[in-house]
Protein backbone atom coordinates (compact mmCIF):
# COMPACT_ATOMS: atom_id res chain seq x y z
CA UNK A 1 0.00 0.00 0.00
CA UNK A 2 1.14 3.59 -0.55
CA UNK A 3 1.70 5.61 2.28
CA UNK A 4 -0.83 8.71 2.17
CA UNK A 5 0.99 11.33 4.38
CA UNK A 6 -1.59 12.88 6.83
CA UNK A 7 -4.20 10.83 6.11
CA UNK A 8 -4.42 9.06 9.86
CA UNK A 9 -7.34 7.32 9.62
CA UNK A 10 -8.76 5.29 7.01
CA UNK A 11 -11.77 6.60 6.05
CA UNK A 12 -14.99 4.93 4.16
CA UNK A 13 -15.20 6.25 0.49
CA UNK A 14 -17.08 5.61 -2.50
CA UNK A 15 -15.46 4.49 -5.31
CA UNK A 16 -16.88 3.73 -8.08
CA UNK A 17 -20.31 2.19 -7.22
CA UNK A 18 -18.53 0.31 -4.48
CA UNK A 19 -17.60 1.44 -0.12
CA UNK A 20 -14.11 0.74 0.55
CA UNK A 21 -11.43 2.20 3.04
CA UNK A 22 -9.49 4.66 1.41
CA UNK A 23 -6.20 2.18 1.35
CA UNK A 24 -7.77 -0.33 -0.86
CA UNK A 25 -9.30 2.53 -3.16
CA UNK A 26 -7.49 2.50 -6.36
CA UNK A 27 -7.74 3.96 -10.03
CA UNK A 28 -5.78 2.59 -13.14
CA UNK A 29 -3.11 4.68 -14.40
CA UNK A 30 -4.80 5.31 -17.39
CA UNK A 31 -7.36 7.10 -16.10
CA UNK A 32 -7.81 10.46 -17.60
CA UNK A 33 -7.68 12.16 -14.11
CA UNK A 34 -4.43 11.09 -13.64
CA UNK A 35 -2.76 11.24 -16.89
CA UNK A 36 -4.29 15.00 -17.61
CA UNK A 37 -5.77 16.27 -14.60
CA UNK A 38 -9.29 15.69 -16.73
CA UNK A 39 -12.12 15.59 -14.17
CA UNK A 40 -13.79 18.17 -11.58
CA UNK A 41 -14.34 18.33 -7.98
CA UNK A 42 -16.38 19.67 -5.05
CA UNK A 43 -15.71 20.42 -1.45
CA UNK A 44 -19.05 20.66 1.01
CA UNK A 45 -18.78 21.08 4.62
CA UNK A 46 -21.25 18.96 6.90
CA UNK A 47 -22.24 19.95 9.99
CA UNK A 48 -23.51 18.20 13.18
CA UNK A 49 -26.93 18.83 14.46
CA UNK A 50 -28.66 16.70 16.93
CA UNK A 51 -30.65 14.56 14.50
CA UNK A 52 -28.14 14.34 11.97
CA UNK A 53 -25.95 16.33 9.33
CA UNK A 54 -26.56 19.43 7.52
CA UNK A 55 -24.53 19.63 4.38
CA UNK A 56 -24.02 23.16 4.21
CA UNK A 57 -25.55 24.91 1.18
CA UNK A 58 -25.68 21.82 -0.44
CA UNK A 59 -27.66 22.90 -3.48
CA UNK A 60 -25.26 25.75 -4.21
CA UNK A 61 -22.41 22.86 -4.09
CA UNK A 62 -24.61 20.70 -6.34
CA UNK A 63 -25.19 23.53 -8.65
CA UNK A 64 -21.44 24.23 -8.94
CA UNK A 65 -20.81 21.10 -9.47
CA UNK A 66 -23.06 20.45 -12.48
CA UNK A 67 -21.82 23.52 -14.15
CA UNK A 68 -18.28 21.96 -13.91
CA UNK A 69 -19.26 18.71 -15.09
CA UNK A 70 -20.67 20.92 -17.60
CA UNK A 71 -18.61 23.07 -18.97
CA UNK A 72 -16.27 19.80 -19.67
CA UNK A 73 -18.86 17.77 -21.32
CA UNK A 74 -19.14 15.02 -18.78
CA UNK A 75 -22.38 13.57 -18.01
CA UNK A 76 -23.58 14.19 -14.15
CA UNK A 77 -23.36 10.60 -12.86
CA UNK A 78 -26.47 11.60 -10.47
CA UNK A 79 -29.13 13.94 -10.00
CA UNK A 80 -29.51 16.00 -6.91
CA UNK A 81 -31.21 13.27 -4.73
CA UNK A 82 -29.04 10.66 -5.43
CA UNK A 83 -25.94 12.98 -4.55
CA UNK A 84 -27.43 13.50 -1.56
CA UNK A 85 -27.97 9.83 -0.55
CA UNK A 86 -24.68 8.93 -1.55
CA UNK A 87 -23.19 11.21 0.51
CA UNK A 88 -25.38 10.28 3.30
CA UNK A 89 -24.11 7.07 2.38
CA UNK A 90 -20.79 7.82 2.96
CA UNK A 91 -21.36 9.27 6.29
CA UNK A 92 -22.85 6.41 7.86
CA UNK A 93 -20.32 3.89 6.80
CA UNK A 94 -17.66 6.85 8.22
CA UNK A 95 -19.32 6.60 11.76
CA UNK A 96 -19.86 3.10 11.45
CA UNK A 97 -16.74 1.90 10.82
CA UNK A 98 -14.04 4.14 10.11
CA UNK A 99 -14.33 6.15 13.88
CA UNK A 100 -16.52 9.62 12.54
CA UNK A 101 -18.23 10.91 15.53
CA UNK A 102 -21.73 12.00 14.84
CA UNK A 103 -20.97 15.12 16.71
CA UNK A 104 -17.65 16.19 14.23
CA UNK A 105 -17.63 18.60 12.02
CA UNK A 106 -16.80 16.82 8.42
CA UNK A 107 -16.06 17.98 4.65
CA UNK A 108 -17.09 15.82 1.86
CA UNK A 109 -14.81 15.69 -1.18
CA UNK A 110 -16.26 14.74 -4.70
CA UNK A 111 -14.16 13.88 -7.47
CA UNK A 112 -15.33 13.32 -11.29
CA UNK A 113 -12.84 12.22 -13.90
CA UNK A 114 -13.61 11.38 -17.32
CA UNK A 115 -12.68 7.88 -17.02
CA UNK A 116 -9.68 5.25 -17.73
CA UNK A 117 -8.63 5.19 -21.77
CA UNK A 118 -5.93 5.03 -23.93
CA UNK A 119 -4.00 7.94 -23.77
CA UNK A 120 -4.91 10.31 -26.00
CA UNK A 121 -6.03 14.31 -25.34
CA UNK A 122 -9.40 14.65 -27.14
CA UNK A 123 -12.43 12.77 -25.21
CA UNK A 124 -12.89 9.63 -25.91
CA UNK A 125 -16.23 7.61 -26.91
CA UNK A 126 -17.69 5.43 -24.59
CA UNK A 127 -15.98 5.57 -21.00
CA UNK A 128 -17.21 5.63 -18.27
CA UNK A 129 -16.69 8.67 -15.58
CA UNK A 130 -14.67 7.82 -12.78
CA UNK A 131 -16.68 8.64 -9.44
CA UNK A 132 -15.00 9.18 -6.15
CA UNK A 133 -16.51 10.72 -2.63
CA UNK A 134 -14.71 10.98 0.84
CA UNK A 135 -15.65 12.39 4.13
CA UNK A 136 -13.50 13.38 6.02
CA UNK A 137 -13.12 15.05 9.90
CA UNK A 138 -12.99 19.21 8.95
CA UNK A 139 -10.93 21.50 11.33
CA UNK A 140 -12.21 25.15 11.05
CA UNK A 141 -10.24 27.77 12.47
CA UNK A 142 -9.55 28.32 15.92
CA UNK A 143 -10.50 31.28 18.07
CA UNK A 144 -7.07 32.16 17.88
CA UNK A 145 -6.97 32.79 14.06
CA UNK A 146 -10.02 34.51 14.21
CA UNK A 147 -8.98 36.90 17.13
CA UNK A 148 -5.32 37.53 15.83
CA UNK A 149 -6.21 37.11 11.83
CA UNK A 150 -4.25 35.66 9.03
CA UNK A 151 -0.69 36.77 7.34
CA UNK A 152 -1.37 36.66 3.86
CA UNK A 153 1.48 36.92 0.58
CA UNK A 154 0.65 38.41 -2.86
CA UNK A 155 1.52 37.15 -6.45
CA UNK A 156 0.99 37.58 -10.03
CA UNK A 157 -2.13 35.32 -11.12
CA UNK A 158 0.18 33.26 -14.04
CA UNK A 159 -2.89 30.73 -13.93
CA UNK A 160 -5.45 29.41 -17.01
CA UNK A 161 -8.15 31.32 -17.62
CA UNK A 162 -10.99 29.02 -16.75
CA UNK A 163 -10.57 29.30 -13.17
CA UNK A 164 -14.93 29.87 -12.87
CA UNK A 165 -14.16 25.78 -13.45
CA UNK A 166 -13.70 23.32 -10.20
CA UNK A 167 -11.05 21.68 -12.13
CA UNK A 168 -8.58 18.72 -10.31
CA UNK A 169 -5.84 20.45 -12.89
CA UNK A 170 -4.54 22.65 -9.20
CA UNK A 171 -1.12 22.71 -10.47
CA UNK A 172 -0.90 26.88 -10.67
CA UNK A 173 -3.30 26.51 -7.30
CA UNK A 174 -0.79 24.02 -5.68
CA UNK A 175 2.30 26.30 -6.58
CA UNK A 176 0.49 29.48 -5.22
CA UNK A 177 -0.29 27.59 -1.56
CA UNK A 178 3.86 25.79 -1.36
CA UNK A 179 4.83 30.06 -1.97
CA UNK A 180 2.60 30.59 1.03
CA UNK A 181 3.72 28.11 3.31
CA UNK A 182 7.30 28.78 2.26
CA UNK A 183 6.51 32.53 3.41
CA UNK A 184 4.78 31.41 6.48
CA UNK A 185 1.56 32.82 5.68
CA UNK A 186 -1.46 31.49 5.16
CA UNK A 187 -2.14 32.45 1.96
CA UNK A 188 -1.33 34.34 -1.80
CA UNK A 189 -3.71 36.85 -2.53
CA UNK A 190 -3.03 36.74 -6.69
CA UNK A 191 -3.48 39.85 -9.35
CA UNK A 192 -3.41 39.55 -12.71
CA UNK A 193 -2.82 42.55 -14.56
CA UNK A 194 -2.82 44.54 -11.32
CA UNK A 195 -6.14 43.63 -10.32
CA UNK A 196 -7.18 41.22 -7.56
CA UNK A 197 -8.50 37.41 -8.55
CA UNK A 198 -8.73 35.20 -5.43
CA UNK A 199 -6.54 32.96 -3.35
CA UNK A 200 -4.96 29.67 -4.30
CA UNK A 201 -7.64 28.27 -2.85
CA UNK A 202 -10.24 31.03 -1.08
CA UNK A 203 -11.97 33.84 -2.43
CA UNK A 204 -10.41 37.60 -0.99
CA UNK A 205 -12.59 40.23 -0.06
CA UNK A 206 -11.76 44.40 0.61
CA UNK A 207 -13.82 46.08 3.04
CA UNK A 208 -12.71 50.32 2.79
CA UNK A 209 -15.09 52.90 4.65
CA UNK A 210 -17.06 50.06 5.50
CA UNK A 211 -18.10 49.09 1.45
CA UNK A 212 -17.51 45.54 1.34
CA UNK A 213 -15.95 44.79 -1.95
CA UNK A 214 -15.21 41.35 -4.16
CA UNK A 215 -14.02 41.09 -7.75
CA UNK A 216 -16.95 40.20 -10.10
CA UNK A 217 -18.07 37.18 -10.77
CA UNK A 218 -16.09 35.95 -14.19
CA UNK A 219 -13.41 33.14 -15.39
CA UNK A 220 -11.15 34.70 -13.59
CA UNK A 221 -12.01 33.85 -10.37
CA UNK A 222 -13.83 30.47 -9.22
CA UNK A 223 -17.15 31.60 -7.72
CA UNK A 224 -17.29 30.07 -3.94
CA UNK A 225 -19.82 29.20 -2.57
CA UNK A 226 -19.45 31.16 0.40
CA UNK A 227 -19.33 34.27 -2.34
CA UNK A 228 -23.26 34.39 -2.62
CA UNK A 229 -23.39 33.15 0.88
CA UNK A 230 -21.51 36.40 2.07
CA UNK A 231 -23.55 38.41 -0.24
CA UNK A 232 -26.26 37.44 1.34
CA UNK A 233 -25.73 38.10 4.52
CA UNK A 234 -24.29 41.91 3.92
CA UNK A 235 -27.57 42.97 3.18
CA UNK A 236 -28.83 40.93 6.49
CA UNK A 237 -26.36 42.91 8.04
CA UNK A 238 -27.08 46.23 6.22
CA UNK A 239 -23.42 45.94 4.85
CA UNK A 240 -23.33 47.57 1.42
CA UNK A 241 -21.69 45.60 -0.81
CA UNK A 242 -20.41 45.92 -4.39
CA UNK A 243 -18.84 43.46 -7.02
CA UNK A 244 -16.48 45.11 -8.72
CA UNK A 245 -12.38 44.98 -10.04
CA UNK A 246 -10.23 45.94 -7.22
CA UNK A 247 -6.66 47.28 -7.92
CA UNK A 248 -3.54 46.03 -6.25
CA UNK A 249 -2.90 49.24 -4.67
CA UNK A 250 -6.69 49.65 -3.31
CA UNK A 251 -6.25 46.46 -1.19
CA UNK A 252 -2.80 47.41 -0.15
CA UNK A 253 -4.65 50.63 1.50
CA UNK A 254 -7.96 48.52 2.72
CA UNK A 255 -9.40 48.89 5.82
CA UNK A 256 -9.83 44.78 6.42
CA UNK A 257 -9.12 41.91 4.07
CA UNK A 258 -11.13 38.55 4.48
CA UNK A 259 -10.84 35.53 3.29
CA UNK A 260 -13.91 33.10 2.74
CA UNK A 261 -13.86 29.14 1.70
CA UNK A 262 -15.56 26.23 2.62
CA UNK A 263 -13.06 24.86 5.42
CA UNK A 264 -12.35 28.22 6.31
CA UNK A 265 -15.36 29.53 6.67
CA UNK A 266 -14.88 33.75 6.74
CA UNK A 267 -11.41 34.82 8.05
CA UNK A 268 -9.53 38.44 8.77
CA UNK A 269 -6.27 39.04 7.18
CA UNK A 270 -4.44 41.18 9.02
CA UNK A 271 -0.92 41.85 7.24
CA UNK A 272 -0.17 41.55 3.60
CA UNK A 273 3.10 41.21 2.29
CA UNK A 274 4.65 42.00 6.05
CA UNK A 275 2.87 45.43 6.61
CA UNK A 276 -0.66 45.83 8.78
CA UNK A 277 -3.64 45.48 6.94
CA UNK A 278 -6.02 48.73 8.30
CA UNK A 279 -5.22 48.94 12.00
CA UNK A 280 -3.61 45.61 11.91
CA UNK A 281 -6.76 44.15 13.42
CA UNK A 282 -9.52 42.00 12.52
CA UNK A 283 -12.25 44.77 11.73
CA UNK A 284 -16.35 45.41 12.60
CA UNK A 285 -17.41 43.94 9.21
CA UNK A 286 -15.35 40.54 9.84
CA UNK A 287 -16.66 40.47 12.94
CA UNK A 288 -20.24 41.02 11.52
CA UNK A 289 -20.06 38.67 8.85
CA UNK A 290 -18.84 36.09 11.23
CA UNK A 291 -21.13 36.14 13.36
CA UNK A 292 -23.92 35.93 10.73
CA UNK A 293 -22.01 32.95 8.85
CA UNK A 294 -22.78 31.47 12.19
CA UNK A 295 -26.41 32.07 12.55
CA UNK A 296 -27.07 30.92 9.11
CA UNK A 297 -25.70 27.55 9.61
CA UNK A 298 -27.52 27.50 12.66
CA UNK A 299 -30.76 28.09 10.38
CA UNK A 300 -29.96 25.71 8.15
CA UNK A 301 -29.67 23.27 10.84
CA UNK A 302 -32.30 23.94 12.61
CA UNK A 303 -34.11 23.61 8.96
CA UNK A 304 -32.67 20.34 8.20
CA UNK A 305 -33.91 19.08 11.92
CA UNK A 306 -37.43 20.51 11.36
CA UNK A 307 -37.53 18.48 8.20
CA UNK A 308 -35.93 15.25 9.63
CA UNK A 309 -38.86 15.40 12.63
CA UNK A 310 -41.73 16.33 9.69
CA UNK A 311 -40.27 13.13 7.56
CA UNK A 312 -40.31 10.90 11.10
CA UNK A 313 -44.12 12.15 12.32
CA UNK A 314 -45.27 11.13 8.71
CA UNK A 315 -43.57 7.98 9.04
CA UNK A 316 -45.36 7.43 12.36
CA UNK A 317 -48.74 8.36 11.05
CA UNK A 318 -48.02 6.17 8.12
CA UNK A 319 -47.24 2.93 10.50
CA UNK A 320 -50.23 4.01 12.62
CA UNK A 321 -52.75 4.47 9.42
C1 LIG B 1 -9.49 28.83 -6.24
C2 LIG B 1 -10.58 28.88 -5.23
N1 LIG B 1 -11.32 30.01 -5.14
C3 LIG B 1 -12.33 30.12 -4.24
C4 LIG B 1 -12.62 29.08 -3.36
C5 LIG B 1 -13.74 29.23 -2.37
O1 LIG B 1 -14.84 28.43 -2.71
P1 LIG B 1 -15.83 27.86 -1.59
O2 LIG B 1 -16.37 29.05 -0.85
O3 LIG B 1 -16.88 27.16 -2.35
O4 LIG B 1 -15.02 26.95 -0.73
C6 LIG B 1 -11.89 27.89 -3.44
C7 LIG B 1 -12.19 26.77 -2.54
O5 LIG B 1 -11.49 25.80 -2.44
C8 LIG B 1 -10.86 27.79 -4.40
O6 LIG B 1 -10.13 26.65 -4.51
Amino acid sequence: MTAVSDVSLDPIVYLNGELVPLSEAHVPVLDRGFIFGDGIYEVAPLYPHASGRTAFRFRHHLARLARSLDKIGIVNPFDDAGWRELIERVVAANEADAGLRADQDAIAYVQITRGVAKRGHAFPAGIQPTVFVMVTPLNLPDAAQRAQGVRCVTAEDRRWLNCDIKSVSLLGNVLMAQYAAENDSFETIQFRDGMLTEGSSSNIWMVKNGVLYAPPRSHKILEGIRYGLIEELTSECGIRFEAREIAEAELRAADEILVSSATKEVLPVTQLDGRPVGNGKPGAVFAALYAAYQRAKAKEAQQAQQAQQGVESESRERVIA
